[in-house]
This record gives C-alpha cells, sequence and structure tokens, in this order.
C-alpha cells in the first residue's frame, strides 16, 4: 500500500525559504491578507480565517520547524481557531482540527471530501496516473468496486475458513521468524520482519510464497520499502510545481523500481493465472477476483493493468506492517516493564507452551492495548482529502478542490485527550480487562476513503508480537539509538538492531 504522510521536512522548508522567499522578502515582505475571519460568504456560511502569507510560499514557511508538520496545524489551530484556510505554494487547504470537525470531514460529509490531492509525484509515481492508486485516486465507481473486492480478504471474518488460514500463515511465519533469531546476537530485525510480512501477504491475497533467500523476492521486497519510505515523505515540490525537476533522479529511480516490481510481481506471482484462470470457478483469493472481474468485463471497466497495481498496492502493504513492527519493537526496546507484562499475559492465556496465535486476542488485551498505543504514538497521519464540491465544515465555507489536512496528530497526541500523551502506556486502553478505544483515536480514518488494511495490522502485528515476546526480551545493542520517528509511518532502511535474549 502506497501512503501519504503529506508532510514537508524542515530541510526542504529551509532550502525553499533560501532560494525563493528570502530574495523576495527583500523586495517585499508579506501580501496583506486583508481577509477578516469570520467573514460571511453568499450563501451565510462563516470565511475560515487565514494568516498572512508570503508570495510564491503561501503558508509554506509556517509548517517548517517543527519535528512533525502537523504540529504546525496544531499551532495554527490554537491561534485562528479549528478551520483555518492555508494557501501551500498553489494549493488552496483547508487543516481542520477537533474531533467535531474531522469527523464531520470524513463521515458526516464524506462523500463531499472523498477525492485525493493531485500532486504531481503521485502521478509519476503511478505510470502517469493517480487514479491506478488504491490510496491517492480520487472517489469513482472503480474505487468503490475495488475496495468492495479486497474487503472479503483484508477483514477476513472470524471463524471463517479465510481466517483459519491467515491465522496459520501469521503462526508458520512467526515459528520461521523464531527459528532464524540467534539470541544474544544483535539483529537486524527490519529485512527479517519484512521478508515474513511479505510472505503472509503474498500467500494470503496471491496464494504465493517465497524462500527467504529467493534473490528477486529479496529486491522486491527491498523495493517496496524504498518506494514506501519515498511516498510517505512530503515535499515542497508538491505545491511548488516548479521544483519539481529536482525530484526528477529521485522519480526516476522510483519508476524504475516499481518497473521492476511490476516485472517480479506478474513472473513469478501471476505466471499463467490469467489465462488459466476458469471464469465459472469460485475466486479463491484476491488474484482470482481481480482475474474474474477482468475476465468476465464485469462493471465498473476494469482493466488488467489497473487490476495489477490495485493488487501491488495491497502486496506493498507489507512494508506498511513491517515497518510499523519495527516501530513498535523501537518503543518497547526501552520500555522492559510493557515487556514484562506482556510475557506476563502470554505466560497466563497460553497453555502448555504452544505458540501464541491470533486466536488468543480475546484474552490478551494488553498486548492489543501495546499494539494501539504505537499506533497512537507514530501518529502516522490521514491521507489528505480533496473537496469534490464547496462544502461546509463546523458553518465555515470549504471551496471545492481544496486540500483537506484532517490533523489526527492532535487526536493521538492532545494533552487534553489523553495522560502523559507523550509516554507509552498501553493501560490507557484498557477498562474493565478489555480494550477500549476511545471515539477521538483515529489513527485509521474514517468513512468511505478508510484504511483497507487495519485488520491485518493488528493481527499480523499480534501474532509477531506475541510470538516474538514469549519465547524473548528485547534488549538494547550499545551506542544504537532508539529514538522512534513519529508522524510518519516509514522507518529507513537500515535501522534499529536489537537483542534478542532467550526467555
Ligand atoms: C499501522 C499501519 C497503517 C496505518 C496507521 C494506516 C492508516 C491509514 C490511513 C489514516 C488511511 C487514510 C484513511 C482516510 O483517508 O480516511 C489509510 C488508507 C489506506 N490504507 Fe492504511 N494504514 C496502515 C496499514 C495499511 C495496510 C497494511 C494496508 C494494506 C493491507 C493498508 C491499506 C490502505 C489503503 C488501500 C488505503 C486507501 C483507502 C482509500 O483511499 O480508499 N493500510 N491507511
Amino acid at each position: 500500500m502506497f501512503f501519504l504522510a503529506a508532510s514537508i521536512s524542515s530541510t526542504n522548508i529551509l532550502l525553499i525559504l533560501a532560494i525563493v522567499a528570502l530574495p523576495l522578502l527583500c523586495i517585499e515582505i508579506y501580501y496583506r491578507n486583508k481577509q477578516k475571519p469570520h467573514k460571511l460568504t453568499k450563501d451565510g456560511l462563516r470565511q475560515a480565517p487565514t494568516p498572512r502569507k508570503l508570495p510564491i510560499l503561501g503558508h509554506l514557511h509556517l509548517l517548517g520547524g517543527y519535528e512533525v508538520p502537523y504540529q504546525a496545524f496544531s499551532a495554527l489551530g490554537e491561534k485562528f481557531g479549528n478551520v483555518v484556510n492555508l494557501q501551500l505554494g498553489n494549493v488552496k487547504c483547508v487543516v481542520l482540527n477537533g474531533q467535531a470537525n474531522i469527523r464531520e470531514a470524513l463521515v458526516t460529509k464524506g462523500h463531499h471530501f472523498d477525492s485525493r490531492p493531485n500532486f504531481q509525484r503521485y502521478q509519476q509515481l503511478f505510470s502517469g496516473n493517480k487514479e491506478n492508486s488504491l490510496a491517492f485516486c480520487d472517489w469513482s465507481d472503480i474505487q468503490k468496486a475495488r475496495r468492495d473486492m479486497l474487503k472479503t480478504h483484508t477483514f477476513p471474518r472470524a471463524f471463517t475458513n479465510k481466517y483459519t488460514t491467515l491465522e496459520y500463515l501469521i503462526s508458520s511465519r512467526t515459528e520461521a521468524m523464531i527459528a532464524q533469531i540467534e539470541p544474544n546476537q544483535t539483529t537486524e530485525l527490519k529485512p527479517l520482519i519484512l521478508a515474513h510480512c511479505a510472505n503472509v501477504f503474498l500467500s494470503h491475497f496471491c496464494t504465493r510464497s517465497f524462500e527467504s533467500n529467493d534473490k528477486g523476492f529479496i529486491e522486491m521486497i527491498e523495493n517496496f520499502d524504498e518506494i514506501f519510505y519515498e511516498v510517505n515523505q512530503g515535499h515542497a515540490a508538491d505545491f511548488l510545481p516548479f521544483l519539481m525537476p529536482l525530484h526528477k533522479k529521485n522519480l526516476q529511480r522510483m519508476s524504475k523500481l516499481t518497473h521492476e516490481i511490476r516485472d517480479f510481481v506478474e513472473k513469478e506471482v501471476i505466471g499463467d493465472r490469467f489465462e488459466s484462470f476458469d471464469v465459472e470457478s469460485e475466486p479463491e483469493d484476491y488474484v482470482d477476483s481481480l482475474i474474474q472481474h477482468v475476465k468476465c468485463g464485469k462493471s465498473p471497466d476494469l482493466s488488467w493493468d489497473s487490476a495489477m497495481f490495485a493488487l501491488e498496492d495491497i502486496i506493498g502493504g507489507h512494508t506498511a506492517v513491517g515497518n510499523f513492527l519495527m516501530k513498535l519493537f523501537g518503543f518497547l526496546v526501552s520500555e522492559p516493564e510493557v515487556q514484562r507484562k506482556i510475557q506476563e499475559e502470554i505466560d497466563e492465556a497460553v497453555e502448555n507452551g504452544r505458540l501464541v496465535t491470533i486466536g488468543d486476542r480475546n484474552s490478551m488485551p494488553y498486548t492489543e492495548a501495546v499494539i494501539f498505543e504505537a499506533v497512537r504514538l507514530i501518529a502516522s497521519p490521514i491521507v489528505p482529502r480533496v473537496a469534490n464540491q464547496d462544502s461546509s465544515i463546523d458553518g465555515y465555507s470549504i471551496e471545492k478542490g481544496s486540500v483537506m489536512f484532517l490533523n489526527n496528530y492532535d487526536l493521538s497526541m492532545s494533552n487534553e485527550l489523553w495522560d502523559k500523551p507523550q509516554e507509552f502506556l498501553p493501560e490507557r486502553f484498557i477498562k474493565n480487562g478489555r480494550v477500549v478505544k476511545p471515539e477521538y483515536f483515529l489513527p485509521f480514518g474514517g468513512g468511505r476513503r478508510s484504511c483497507l488494511g487495519y485488520r491485518m495490522v493488528q493481527l499480523i502485528s499480534f501474532g509477531f508480537l506475541g510470538g516474538l515476546m514469549q519465547n524473548f526480551s528485547i534488549v538494547p545493542v550499545e551506542n544504537e539509538s532508539y529514538k522512534v520517528p513519529i508522524g510518519s509511518l516509514a522507518l529507513k532502511k537500515d535501522t534499529f538492531k536489537f537483542c534478542f535474549v532467550r526467555r
């Protein structure tokens, strides 16, 4: 799954300020943006406040200087209110703060805000057409069909065959990972985790798996990881297209990687399945569902090429889970007490030394809560939405085409909503021995564009975390820093070595 953090790094902002804004500032300091807060539009709606802006940059400079750019949105909310108009470069944007406003955009008026930004980078990353992407396309009948087709696979119902098979897959991959870990040694966990996640995904969606030393398989995983990292970066060029040439080389590289992925998936994952699929038979996996849709000419029309993009997006979901797990372990290595509590819970819930499985989730609320706490602290942004029509939020008018930043960072990290929000405290998700998620906790978005992979995240994370904690404690490696980057799911390739000590 390709993903957007929609963040613009401080370095980017400084660079742009240096090359573009400072000279302009010498000529003229500020555009006086005289728009008065709460001015009424002709529909009787209020006009959201707009901070003063700079020529060309608009308000881009306001996003610099924060560890996470979404913190800038919280600061803007405090200063100007919960709905703020911004001009980021040449893109009209709105920042929404507050649970009620975010819910209004996601759910109540979800159908007004179901498009995605039209950044050139995304067009280029998806062969010149962002509609090929599950996460960055605008809403359409095809997207609805793609989502419906996927749901049976990404949200398998408990006690069905699909669920039991997934449970088995996760357990066998967990066992294999445990066997590969050398106790008391420095362990490069990321390649191991990614490979096992990839095999869970490939087996579940495509009924195909690979040996962990298969060269093509390893290359595919590395390619996905590199693209995932790139897509999760925000760039000023998304708002200032004249800077795109700066990204040319990088985008060419991404294009090369996506072609390599396509080659591998076509040759090694699909093979002759398209030709040999019998359209009368029941689809057994996601690949079958796609082939059946295309071959039977079901409505809406989906070309095999578009279907391949959807498939690659979903196979790429393994990267999101793998990177998330790495961050989760990055938190846990500094939380021995949390590790001890998980282990205590496992020892109580799991009899006779068998491997912990996803079937144990109901009796292991603490372990489940650990996963939510990591998701909360990473505070990955909701993929920005775009207003597909003139609309309003909280009585403020929103112009068609506005890019909507829904500040779920604030919902995850606010001092008003959470006790000690900076601390890793899984207990906050447990009430009367059960896991309870507050309604303002929206890490997977909501409404018709909500995350399609969150159940996979929960299930695989539970199985892998449970299995590893059942067998090992994780301790820091000397001189390794465990500062977990927040505000995005992606983590650099060579990151976080751990030491696993057998229990
Ligand atoms: C911890 C990991 C993950 C987090 C925090 C996360 C979060 C999100 C969020 C916030 C959105 C945007 C929702 C919205 O606009 O309302 C999203 C969209 C999406 N996610 Fe995830 N996600 C994760 C993992 C995954 C995985 C593993 C998959 C694939 C199996 C996946 C598939 C998708 C897809 C396809 C979309 C786009 C849906 C659409 O636009 O219609 N995600 N995710």
